[in-house]
Order: structure tokens, then C-alpha cells, then sequence
């Protein structure tokens, strides 16, 4: 049987590329995203696999992701969850609507994505990989963004918490800490002189990351390579948090 591996956030960005990077070592890859549409396209240019819509922050949808994928690919042994949003905001304007609107798709989003697939994995007795994609501000800090960071801050942790919980059924939850990507979220940033100097200044190899970097790094901790790594956070971030 394949090795099989689910992907949210798959329609874009750092999630579309991890599908192709798992699909280029054999991985079924499922391409989960809210925009079903997005996710479909990723699909029809990775070899082997299949678009599912779902929201993250609904438990059932992803329940229903989860049985679909058990039910055509015969199990789940690995999860990377890249859907995230990201609204920016001085904290003295910030809606509390958009607050809990971040966390709900970057922490529950990604909680209830590894637990659906977790529960899967207990109920085979497989075991598996979990990799959350939590970002450089799960340990740094920036200026209009505390949604994001407190959202990045909680995925940190509660990857570590997956870690213990999940230890005694053989799945390892890890963390990686993008620093900036280009992808459709950084595209006006990176598109503009002035900020995008602001950013690379500050990282020390100079440039941002492309998505497949990431996508690379979400492939060695979910193969065997990594087995006796879990509740490990990996920066993937050119050396911003060196600094
Ligand atoms: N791009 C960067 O510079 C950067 C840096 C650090 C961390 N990250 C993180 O990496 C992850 C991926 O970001 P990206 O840059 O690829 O962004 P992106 O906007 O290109 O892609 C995000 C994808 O998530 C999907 N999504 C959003 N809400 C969803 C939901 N409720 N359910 C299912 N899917 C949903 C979107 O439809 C989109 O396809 C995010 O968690 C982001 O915070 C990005």
C-alpha cells in the first residue's frame, strides 16, 4: 500500500507545493481546502491525487475528508496543515471578530485537522507523522500582527501537546517555522520595494523562501528519517531567528 498524505491548504502557496514535493517521493497525496476549487487544480498536477474541499475550523467536514480518504486509499499516515490566514492590524483597532477568526482557522483549524486524522491512525494501528506549519513569529514577535503571532504562538504549543498525546500511538507531531515565502499570502509585501527591504533585511541568507523549501522540510519529518523526532520545532527561515 502507498504511503498516503493529507495536505490542507493545498490550493496555494507553501500547501500546493508540499503536495508536489510528497508526490515526487510516491506519496498519495489528498489536497484538502476550503476553496475546493484551488485544491482540484494542485490535484489534477500532482500524480495520484485526489481534491477534497473542507473547511478546517468545521470538525465534520474534516471527519468526512478523513472517511473519504481511509475508505479510497485504504488509510491516512501523514498530515502537513498549511491552510492559514493571516489579516494584519495594530492591536488598539483589531475587530475581536478577525482576532477569533484567526485563531479558529490557524490553532482549531489545525487541531481539529490532526486530531480527525490521529483518531484514524489510532483506529489502523499504523501510526503516522503529524507536521503543523506554524510560522518565525511562534517565537518572534512583529508589530501589527498580534493575531497572527498569538495564532502562530498557540500552534507551537499545541503541536507540542499532539506530541505527548499522540507518542503512545506511534504518531510524532512536529512544528515548522516558515520565515517569508513567496506565496500568494506575501505577494503584496514581497511586491513592494519598500516593505519587501524591511523583511530581507532581516534575514540573514537575503531572500525569501520558495514554498517547495518548506514543502521539503514538511518531507524529512514525515519520512523515516525522522522517526525518533517528535514535539520538535524546525525554522525553515534563512536564519531569522538565529539573530
Ligand atoms: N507565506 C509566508 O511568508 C508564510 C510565512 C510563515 C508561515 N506561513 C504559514 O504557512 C501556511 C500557508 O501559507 P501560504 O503562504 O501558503 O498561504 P496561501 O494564502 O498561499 O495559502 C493558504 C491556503 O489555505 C487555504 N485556507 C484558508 N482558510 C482555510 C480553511 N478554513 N480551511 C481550509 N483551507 C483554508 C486557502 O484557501 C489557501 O489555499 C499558513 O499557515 C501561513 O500562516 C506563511
Amino acid at each position: 500500500m502507498s504511503v498516503v498524505s493529507l495536505v490542507t491548504g493545498a490550493g496555494s502557496g507553501i500547501g500546493a507545493a508540499t503536495c508536489r514535493v510528497l508526490a515526487e517521493r510516491g506519496d498519495r497525496v489528498v489536497c484538502v481546502d476550503i476553496d475546493a476549487d484551488s485544491a482540484q487544480r494542485t490535484a489534477d498536477e500532482v500524480d495520484g491525487s485526489i481534491a477534497v474541499g473542507a473547511d478546517v475550523t468545521d470538525a465534520a467536514d474534516l471527519e468526512r475528508a478523513v472517511t473519504t480518504v481511509v475508505e479510497q486509499l485504504g488509510g491516512i499516515h501523514n498530515v502537513v496543515t498549511c491552510a492559514g490566514i493571516e489579516i494584519g492590524g495594530h492591536a488598539l483597532d483589531v475587530e475581536p471578530e478577525t482576532f477569533r477568526r484567526i485563531l479558529d482557522v490557524n490553532v482549531t483549524g489545525s487541531f481539529l485537522t490532526a486530531q480527525a486524522a490521529a483518531r484514524a491512525m489510532r483506529d489502523a494501528s499504523h501510526g503516522g507523522s503529524i507536521v503543523l506549519i506554524g510560522s518565525l513569529n511562534s517565537q518572534a514577535a512583529l508589530p501589527g500582527a498580534s493575531a497572527y503571532v498569538a495564532s502562530k504562538g498557540g500552534v507551537l504549543m499545541l503541536g507540542k501537546a499532539l506530541a505527548l498525546d499522540f507518542a503512545p500511538h506511534g504518531i510524532r507531531v512536529n512544528i515548522i517555522g516558515p520565515g517569508v515565502t513567496d506565496t500568494p499570502m506575501s505577494a503584496a509585501t514581497l511586491a513592494d520595494p519598500e516593505r519587501s527591504a524591511i523583511f530581507l533585511d532581516r534575514i540573514p541568507l537575503g531572500r525569501a523562501a520558495d514554498p517547495a523549501e518548506i514543502g521539503r522540510a514538511a518531507a524529512f519529518l514525515t519520512s523515516a528519517d525522522a522517526s525518533y523526532i517528535t514535539g520538535a520545532f524546525l525554522p525553515v527561515d534563512g536564519g531569522w531567528l538565529a539573530k
